[in-house]
């Protein structure tokens, strides 16, 4: 018993297990049809993403993502490391604009300093530090160190013979500025950021490494790798990378540094010498990952301990140069539909369900009724959506309220415009849900209904003459509209709006 909870201290003190684990997802902008800033915002909130990694800190972006409830990491892109590295004020300069200004509305947690500059920026080496240390004691000055980390993502492949984790350690002609690093890590409070790639390792090693493993299938117990040192047994690439992480860094006597992986994932499509690279592999390896990474398993050597991962990536970056397989490591494309469905089924509350292809376009929680009023009218007047089942008697009468109808008009229009991300907006009054909010026998376009059959609602034809939605204008309620409406029964609402 004494010993029991002894052991229990000692790994207690070792790294902290008091966070609760999370899936975030990285947002690459290299699209030749970058959504706007609140499109992107609006497929976070549909996918209940709560947390991002941005790979800069674009202004729009921050605004966009202000009061969403979302957890936002920054980054200071390489090209701006080298001023910042040199210059305490550059730094403090540009702390203040990327991230004091927009705090606390935007919930910024952390900052990236640099991405992969080991490996991409050998020159910036020398300065990483003073950067870190900069942009901190700006955070310092702002009162705002205990709420925003403080880090730099590193490649896994500066971590050397990782496998047996135990013998894992960094390069050693990187020590200079790891053992800083680390120092600077732990003195703040801060995380190792860690980018994991199962996908390169398999690829790389020549059939060492069976695809089940990196892919976090089971496998047959004789064939789990066992780390001889440790006798930890590993069933999956991307465990062995961590602990091999915190094995290289308690090597050089840091032990109690939290592992946050800033990126992993799988693409779905790749060259002709990129066989693995397919949707059921992708989907394979985010499934496990999430489901993995939210069951609170932690690693081998830390069992228990939260790894959050940042998935790679929202978006496939079509414009992103290199092999195929650099443009398609997306979970949606431009329009914001899934490449594939994640299996998540038991995994809670992230990036929604198997349903994820459903999506509907409905009136925000909260919207101002006077907007929503206008917006149903656009709808169901210039919108040209057939808004009949929502008259007296007809299945979409009940409830008779402006949020319940603006609902129908919503999504029956997003479908009719082919679910694109800019038919629903409605001056931001509406946002996409995943949830069906089809109720007895009034049946939205998008449900597959209660009997699996697919919602036969077939909107007028529509070419190029349907106006925009977001070109219509609030206050203007043509006489035409309102005399439509008062035959469809919406006499009370207008009478109480007007
Ligand atoms: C930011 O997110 C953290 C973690 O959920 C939360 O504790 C904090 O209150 C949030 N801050 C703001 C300003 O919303
Ligand atoms: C850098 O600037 C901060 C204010 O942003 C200040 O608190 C700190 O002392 C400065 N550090 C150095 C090394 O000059
Ligand atoms: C270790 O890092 C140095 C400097 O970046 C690099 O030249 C060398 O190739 C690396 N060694 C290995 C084995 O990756
Ligand atoms: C780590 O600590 C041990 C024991 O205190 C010491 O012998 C060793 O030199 C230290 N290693 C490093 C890299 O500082
Ligand atoms: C989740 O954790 C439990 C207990 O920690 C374990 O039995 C189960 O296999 C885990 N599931 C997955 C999918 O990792
Ligand atoms: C999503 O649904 C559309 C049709 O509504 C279909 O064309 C597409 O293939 C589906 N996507 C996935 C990933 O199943
Ligand atoms: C997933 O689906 C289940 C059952 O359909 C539902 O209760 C749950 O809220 C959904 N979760 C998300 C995140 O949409
Ligand atoms: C489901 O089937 C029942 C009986 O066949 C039918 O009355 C009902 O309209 C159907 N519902 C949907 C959503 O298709
Ligand atoms: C869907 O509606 C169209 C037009 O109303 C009709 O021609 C078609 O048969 C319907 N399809 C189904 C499967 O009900
Ligand atoms: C819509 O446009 C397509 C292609 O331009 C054309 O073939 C089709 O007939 C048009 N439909 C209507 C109803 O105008």
């Amino acid at each position: 018993m004494a010993l029991h909870l002894l052991l229990l201290l000692l790994a207690a003190s070792v790294v902290a297990a008091d966070e609760e684990p999370f899936i975030g997802v990285n947002i690459g902008t290299d699209l030749s049809d970058m959504p706007h800033p609140t499109q992107v915002v609006a497929l976070l909130k549909a996918q209940q993403i709560r947390h991002v990694r941005l790979y800069d800190a674009d202004q729009a972006m921050l605004v966009a993502l202000a009061k969403s409830g979302i957890q936002v990491v920054v980054t200071i892109p390489n090209e701006e490391l080298l001023a910042i590295g040199q210059s305490n004020s550059t730094g403090a300069n540009w702390v203040f604009h990327n991230v004091v200004a927009h705090y606390p509305a935007t919930n910024i947690t952390a900052i990236c300093v640099g991405s992969e500059v080991l490996n991409t920026l050998p020159n910036a080496a020398k300065i990483l530090v003073n950067a870190l240390k900069y942009i901190h004691s700006a955070l310092v000055a702002s009162n705002l160190d205990r709420q925003i980390k403080v880090s730099t993502p590193l490649s896994s492949s500066i971590i050397l013979d990782s496998f047996p984790p135990s013998q894992a350690f960094f390069n050693r002609s990187l020590n200079q500025v790891l053992v800083p690093m680390l120092e600077f890590l732990q003195s703040t409070d801060s995380y190792l950021m860690l980018n994991i790639y199962p996908y390169y390792d398999y690829m790389q090693s020549n059939g060492v490494i069976p695809l089940d493993y990196a892919l976090f299938k089971p496998l047959p117990p004789n064939e789990e790798a066992v780390d001889s040192n440790t006798l930890l047994h590993y069933s999956n690439v991307f465990d062995a990378m961590v602990d091999a992480a915190y094995f290289a860094m308690a090597f050089l006597n840091y032990t109690n540094i939290p592992v946050v992986v800033t990126e992993s994932g799988w693409p779905s499509k790749g060259d002709s010498n990129e066989l693995d690279a397919t949707v059921d592999n992708a989907d394979t390896y985010n499934s496990n990952l999430i489901k993995h990474v939210l069951n609170k398993t932690g690693t081998p050597k830390h069992p228990g301990i939260a790894v959050s991962t940042y998935i790679y990536e929202l978006y496939n970056e079509d414009t992103k140069v290199g092999p195929l397989s650099e443009k398609n490591w997306g979970l949606f494309d431009a329009d914001g539909a899934p490449i594939y469905i994640l299996h998540l089924t038991g995994s809670g509350a992230v990036l929604a369900n198997d349903t994820t292809n459903q999506t509907y376009c409905i009136a925000k929680d909260g919207a101002d009724p006077k907007m929503l009023q206008a917006a149903l009218d656009w709808a169901c007047g210039p919108g040209k959506v057939d808004c009949s089942p929502l008259l007296q008697g007809e299945p979409c009468y009940e409830p008779d309220n402006v949020i319940a109808h603006a609902n129908f008009a919503f999504d029956t229009y997003f479908h009719k415009m082919g679910k694109s991300s800019d038919a629903c907006d409605f001056k931001g009054v509406a946002t996409i849900s995943t949830s069906d909010p089809s109720h007895g026998s009034c049946l939205f376009p998008g449900s597959l209904g209660k009997n699996g059959t697919l919602g036969n609602i077939t909107a007028p034809s529509m070419n190029s003459t349907i106006p925009d939605s977001s070109a219509y204008d609030v206050h203007s309620c043509e006489p035409r509209y309102r005399r439509l409406l008062m035959v469809m029964g919406f006499v009370m609402w207008v009478l109480v709006l007007l």
